[in-house]
């Protein structure tokens, strides 16, 4: 619902579990040249991403030696992070964040620290987005899909307009030290993203630790893991009792097509030629 959405620089957050004081003061964030910023729209690998990046990082993350959840081991820059003092984290500091190109700490736009920016193509972003919302009481979101499509078309979403996120990042790349990811490479061949990552991280694994890395970030994995999986994340302010279903709902690719009407697909890809038109990022739909 829209009144559950805090507008900022006319971009929409998550009233409720906001940090504004962060927002406030993100001009004066002082970053660190190991900082690596993971950003998303949301539902396109944010916690995926927190549990790669903490393996790839932590050996107590990878032998558990450490009882960190995701959030503990990868803060939301932006979200429920009031009782994380970033200036006190130990380098490399690792952030994740759903903020547009204009909004990010200002020196990241001097290269200064990198960022891995992970898409998803939007009709699963769209559908994983629809039953996250339905799953959390707090949220209270549209009956149906078609009622949730137009809101996610109109941008009316914590995140704005999907397309106005990716062009935005993608317009300005060449501002700052970026890789794009793609979801769906990630889930056809978690290993060689891994490889990519540190490739572009500057961290070399050796094979045994690689396997080890990408074996505890498989969705299979990832769902029994509760340090891994949002379940017991109360600090989200999710509500008392889930609905129904979990965060870590299928990890799947295509599963838009279980969800949409052909007609909807219709009015969807008219819409995406449309937006997309002048992007010649790749999208893998199945
Ligand atoms: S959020 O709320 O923006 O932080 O959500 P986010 O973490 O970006 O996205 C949640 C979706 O990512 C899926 N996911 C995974 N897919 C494949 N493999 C792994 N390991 C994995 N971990 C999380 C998660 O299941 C959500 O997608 P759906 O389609 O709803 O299952």
């Amino acid at each position: 619902l829209e009144r559950d959405l805090l507008t900022f620089e006319g971009f929409y957050f998550h009233r409720k579990a906001c940090d504004t004081g962060v927002l406030e003061n993100l001009d004066d964030f002082e970053l660190r040249d190991d900082d690596v910023f993971v950003v998303t729209y949301p539902k396109s690998g944010t916690i995926w991403a927190q549990q790669i990046l903490s393996l790839i990082y932590f050996e107590e993350h990878r032998k558990r030696t450490e009882n960190l959840e995701s959030h503990h081991r990868v803060p939301f820059l932006e979200y429920c992070s009031r009782d994380i003092d970033f200036a006190s984290r130990p380098s490399p500091r690792l952030f994740v964040t759903h903020l547009p190109y204009y909004l990010v700490p200002r020196g990241l736009k001097d290269k200064k620290a990198k960022i891995i920016y992970i898409y998803r193509n939007p009709k699963d972003v769209m559908c994983s987005y629809f039953h996250f919302l339905n799953t959390y009481p707090v949220y209270k979101a549209a009956d149906t899909i078609d009622a949730f499509m137009k809101q996610f078309l109109e941008g009316k979403v914590v995140g704005n307009l999907w397309f106005d996120h990716i062009r935005g990042w993608y317009e300005h790349r060449n501002y700052f030290n970026i890789q794009f990811m793609m979801y769906e490479e990630m889930k056809k061949d978690l290993r060689s993203s891994v490889f990519k990552l540190c490739k572009f991280l500057g961290e070399d694994l050796s094979e045994e630790t690689m396997d080890t890395v990408v074996r505890q970030a498989t969705f299979e994995n990832m769902k029994n893991d509760p340090l891994a999986n949002n379940e017991n994340a109360l600090y989200w302010n999710f509500g008392p009792k889930l609905r129904e279903g979990h965060f870590l709902r299928k990890g799947t690719i295509g599963d838009w097509k279980n969800q949409m009407t052909v007609e909807q697909n219709e009015r969807f890809d008219k819409i995406f030629q449309k937006q997309m038109k002048d992007i010649p990022l790749q999208f893998i739909w199945d």
